[in-house]
């Protein structure tokens, strides 16, 4: 029989973080997610789970097997949890507020690409805080890095960051990108096709000055090949279209793959090197200073990043991306 838990003994005893880390483990539905999501080792994770559950008087989790279950003290910490972390998040807002986040300003600059995910999370901090004006500019990577040369923005994100700022840029999440062909293509569920066997293909590709077009260029420029383009497009959607109507093979980012139209016809080939291994950076010219809400932001494109990446790995994204070949696979192209 557990001991009864006394008036007071949760407050004296468990740490917010305690209550943190639990609600992350239920949503997560695992230690090892929790842990990476809240950057702590899994050992920390199991015993702060361990002392809270101390506190509350009796262990919060079952272990069956692999899988985690909640006991009835969990259960019932569960909503507890909750509405304290929300309180919290409430409370953290409105003081925000007063420190100036009630009114205000942000320009974004971001790259076309990022149209597939930047709207919804700026909405997003934008409903948060309604009295802070934004405006997102979208352009492609020579057009964003052109506009953070004339500093017009608050913040930009990009993927390939140059060099000289590579310093002033975070990474935020990934963004592969993958050889994609139409359903019907001889391609299709082929396994660990050369870069050689490509470049008989027509390409699809992004206009000049895209950062997708630019990395995919690269990568054949140091395999010493060149590509053929039949068509350059300015838009990803663009992009899909042609490739379904079988006009070539196109080069795209995951994110424009797995969102927006046709997807379903869409197949992305398992071609050596690919997915190019890229990832999403926020950033911001020497020199210059953030301003409270540029900060704010970030921050909430941070903890976005990894809730996004999360979810990716939890729906097999990841898997799906990098083992595109289908069932019935013939034998390696060479
Ligand atoms: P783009 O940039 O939209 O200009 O291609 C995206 C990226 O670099 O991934």
């Amino acid at each position: 029989m557990h001991k009864r838990v006394g008036a007071g003994r949760l407050v004296r005893q468990a740490t917010l973080r305690q209550l943190q880390v639990f609600d992350r483990v239920v949503k997560r539905g695992s230690v090892t997610k929790a842990a990476e999501e809240l950057r702590l080792t899994q050992p920390t994770v199991s015993a702060q789970l361990k002392k809270l559950g101390d506190c509350v008087g009796g262990p919060l989790f079952e272990q069956v097997g692999r899988q985690l279950y909640l006991t009835q003290e969990g259960e019932l910490l569960t909503r507890t949890a909750v509405e304290v972390l929300d309180a919290l998040a409430r409370f953290e807002m409105a003081v925000d507020n007063l420190n100036g986040l009630s009114t205000g300003s942000l320009s974004l600059g971001v790259v076309t690409t990022a149209k597939y995910f930047a709207p919804r999370v700026l909405g997003e901090f934008s409903r948060m805080y309604p009295g802070i004006e934004v405006a997102l500019q979208i352009g492609n990577h020579s057009d964003v890095l052109q506009r953070l040369h004339e500093n017009r923005d608050d913040l930009y994100i990009v993927s390939t960051v140059p060099i000289d700022l590579e310093d002033r840029f975070q990474p935020f999440m990934p963004n592969p990108v993958v050889i994609v062909a139409s359903d019907d293509h001889a391609l299709v569920g082929k396994r660990n096709i050369p870069l050689e066997r490509l470049v008989q293909e027509r390409f699809i590709l992004r206009e000049e000055g895209s950062g997708v077009r630019r990395a995919v260029e690269a990568m054949f420029e140091g395999a010493g090949l060149e590509l053929h383009t039949r068509m350059a497009l300015s838009s990803n959607e663009a992009i899909k279209q042609a490739v379904v109507s079988g006009l070539g093979i196109g080069a795209l980012s995951l994110h424009s793959v797995r969102n927006g139209g046709v997807q379903d016809r869409l197949r992305i080939l398992d071609v050596r090197g690919f997915p190019l291994q890229r990832q999403w950076h926020v950033g911001y010219p020497a020199g210059k200073q953030l301003s409270v809400v540029a900060e704010a932001f970030r921050d909430y494109l941070f903890r976005q990043g990894r809730i996004m990446t999360a979810n990716w790995e939890e729906a097999g994204v990841w898997a799906q991306a990098c083992m595109a070949q289908s069932e019935a696979q013939p034998p390696a192209v060479d």
